[in-house]
C-alpha cells in the first residue's frame, strides 16, 4: 500500500463495541478501531493491564533510555490563527518576540555542552523569506557550533518542498508538524475555514517531509471539544498508516484568549483529558512499538508529574525547555504550561531527578533516533 494513502478504509463493522477480552486485545500486533477504542476507553486492571503491556513493549523494542531533545520556542510570531493555539495571529494580547541569533545558539551550545542528543527548533508560522533565511542559517551555525554533533528538529509549519528540501540540505533531519486532527470535519471546527488552514495541504506537508527524507513526525491533541474515542482510534491507526517514525501528542488545554474558548463547557475535566492522553500513548507504544514517542509538555500542565507517568507506560523522548527565560511566558500556546519561571539549568536538573524516578536513564550524547526510521530505510 502507498504509505500516503492515508484515508481510512471505512470503520466496517467494528462500530460496535469491541467484545474480546482485554487480554486477548493486548496480546495481538494489530488492532482494530474497535480495538483501539477499547484499549481508550479501559478501567480499573483493564487500564493496569494495557499501561503494564505497553511499558514491557518499550523496553523490549527501545529500550529503557529516555532522549532529551532541547526546545528552543526561537520566535511566537505566526501568521496563523488555528482557533485552539494561545499565539495565533490576531491575539493582540501575546507580546511578539524573535530571540536573537546569538541567544538561540547559546541555547544550542547548551544542550551540546550538557550532552542532549538534540535540539527542537520551533516557531510560528511565518513563510517570508528572511524567516527561511533566517531558519538555514541557524541550522548551519548550529551544525558548526556542534562539529555536526548536534541533532536538528524543525517545528516551524506548512511551508514547500523547496524550503524543507533546503533546510534538509542544510542539516536538519527530523522534523514535527502535528495533523492535530486526522478527522477531516474536526479539523474544520478547529482551524478557520480558509485557504491558509486547508487539511489537504498539511497532509501534503506531511508527505513532501517524508519525501525529503527527514524522519517525520506528527501528532494530534486529545481531548478536543467535539472529538470522540474514534475519532482518537482513527488517529492512531492514521499514524500507522502514515508510518511516522515519531509522535508527540498530549492534552488540549483550553486557552482563554482563543475562540475554542467558548467551547469549554463541551470538554472532559482536564484529569480525564489527561488520562485519556496517558491511554493514548499506552495504545500507541503497542501499535507502533519501534517509533519516539515524546512526553508532551502540556501533560504536565495538568499534572505536575505528567511527563514521568508517559514515561512510564510508553513515552521515550522528552524535551526539556531551552527557550531564553525572559521569553518562555510569551509562548503560552495554552494554560498553565510549566516551567516559565525555570532557566535551562534547572530544568535539565529537575528532569534528570524525574527520569531516574521514573526508572529511566536519560540518553546523554547519543542522537535517539527513532529506531522505526532505521528499520524503514533498511526495508
Ligand atoms: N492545548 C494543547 N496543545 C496545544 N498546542 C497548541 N495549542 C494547544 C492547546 N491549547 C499544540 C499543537 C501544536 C503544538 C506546537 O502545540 O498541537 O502543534
Ligand atoms: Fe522545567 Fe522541571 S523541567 S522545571
Amino acid at each position: 500500500m502507498d504509505s500516503f494513502d492515508v484515508k481510512s478504509k471505512g470503520a466496517g463493522n467494528d462500530y460496535l463495541r469491541s467484545v474480546k477480552p482485554m487480554d486477548e486485545i493486548l496480546r495481538q500486533d494489530q488492532f482494530s478501531r474497535a480495538d483501539l477504542v477499547r484499549l481508550l476507553e479501559s478501567a480499573g486492571a483493564d487500564r493496569t493491564a494495557l499501561f503494564s503491556a505497553a511499558a514491557a513493549r518499550k523496553e523490549e523494542v527501545v529500550g529503557k533510555k529516555v532522549y532529551f531533545r532541547g526546545l528552543v520556542e526561537f520566535s511566537n510570531e505566526c501568521s496563523k490563527d488555528c482557533l485552539y493555539c494561545g499565539i495565533r495571529h490576531s491575539n493582540s494580547k501575546v507580546v511578539r518576540y524573535e530571540a536573537a541569533d546569538k541567544d538561540i545558539l547559546a541555547a544550542c551550545r547548551f544542550a551540546w555542552d550538557n550532552k542532549f542528543g538534540s535540539v527542537v527548533l520551533q516557531s510560528g508560522e511565518l513563510s517570508s523569506s528572511s524567516f527561511i533565511n533566517r531558519v538555514d542559517r541557524l541550522v548551519k551555525q548550529i551544525k558548526a557550533l556542534s562539529n555536526g554533533e548536534l541533532g536538528i528538529t524543525l517545528s516551524c509549519g506548512e511551508q514547500t518542498r523547496e524550503t524543507y528540501q533546503r533546510w534538509f540540505r542544510s542539516g536538519a533531519h527530523r522534523y514535527l508538524l502535528r495533523i492535530e486532527s486526522s478527522n477531516i470535519e474536526l479539523y474544520h471546527k478547529i482551524h478557520p475555514n480558509n485557504e491558509h488552514h486547508s487539511f489537504e495541504k498539511r497532509l501534503e506537508c506531511l508527505r513532501l517531509l517524508k519525501a525529503c527524507g527527514y524522519q517525520l513526525g506528527t501528532g494530534v491533541m486529545i481531548g478536543l471539544p467535539f472529538q470522540t474515542m474514534e475519532n482518537l482510534a482513527e488517529d492512531l491507526l492514521f499514524l500507522k498508516r502514515l508510518d511516522v517514525d515519531m509522535v508527540g501528542m498530549g492534552p488540549y488545554i483550553e486557552h482563554e484568549d482563543t475562540p475554542l474558548y467558548e467551547y469549554r463547557t463541551l470538554l472532559k475535566s482536564k484529569k480525564e483529558r489527561f488520562d485519556l492522553a496517558l491511554r493514548m500513548v499506552a495504545a500507541l507504544r503497542l501499535l507502533m512499538p519501534d517509533i519516539n514517542i515524546a512526553a508532551a509538555t502540556a501533560l504536565q500542565a495538568i499534572d505536575p508529574a505528567g511527563r514521568e507517568k508517559a514515561v512510564k507506560i510508553g513515552a521515550n523522548i522528552i524535551m526539556p525547555n531551552l527557550t531564553p527565560s525572559a521569553f518562555r511566558k510569551d509562548y503560552q500556546l495554552y494554560e498553565d504550561k510549566p516551567c516559565l519561571d525555570e532557566d535551562a539549568d534547572q530544568c535539565r536538573n529537575c528532569l534528570e531527578a524525574r527520569i531516574e524516578l521514573a526508572g529511566s536513564e536519560i540518553g546523554y550524547g547519543e542522537w535517539g533516533d527513532s529506531r522505526h526510521f532505521k528499520n524503514r530505510q533498511e526495508a
